[in-house]
């Protein structure tokens, strides 16, 4: 396992930025079976190259999300469904970009400092067991080009289950 990331030049576009990541991400949790050591190392990896305000994993649990790994700030532990964004790709099944989460009806505000977030789906067998939080203190971070990339994320974080 690699012990730093390589990391595109600070002015890398996104695209590079994610393409260069991605790879390591799979280095990083090759001959590693456990899904909270890879989710953990996962999201760190993010955090570090795209500075993220929170990034964070929720499991589902019966008929609610709870927190699982994340880096950030301190969290809400619990999320039902349907609410909040969260909540909403859940109960969607679909993706979710908020460009400004003050026009989001029902946002739960885990910190005052996000203005805009990407929520994902994590599918094992057509089933959502997980779903993946990116909140940003800008607005209008995330887009289409996220929401691919991302995909690949929710992917491999689904071959650990
Ligand atoms: N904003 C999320 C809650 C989770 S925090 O952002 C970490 C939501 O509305 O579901």
């Amino acid at each position: 396992m690699a012990e730093t990331l390589i990391t595109a030049d600070q002015h890398a576009s996104k695209n590079e930025k994610y393409t260069t990541l991605l790879p390591q991400l799979k280095a990083l949790t090759e001959g590693e079976t456990d899904l909270i050591a890879n989710v953990s190392n996962i999201l760190a990896a993010l955090k570090e190259v795209f500075g993220f305000l929170w990034i964070g994993v929720y499991f589902v649990k019966g008929n609610e999300l709870v927190l699982g790994p994340f880096q950030g700030p301190v969290a809400c532990t619990r999320i039902g469904y349907g609410k909040g964004v969260c909540g909403a790709c859940w109960e969607q099944k679909e993706i979710i970009i908020v460009p400004d989460v003050d026009q989001f009806p029902g946002h739960i505000a885990c910190s005052s400092l996000s203005r805009s977030e990407i929520v994902l789906p994590v599918f094992v067998k057509d089933e959502i067991v997980m779903i993946l939080d990116i909140d940003s203190e800008q607005l209008s971070t995330f887009d289409e080009e996220d929401s691919l990339h991302l995909q690949q994320v929710t992917s491999l974080i689904a071959s650990f289950f």
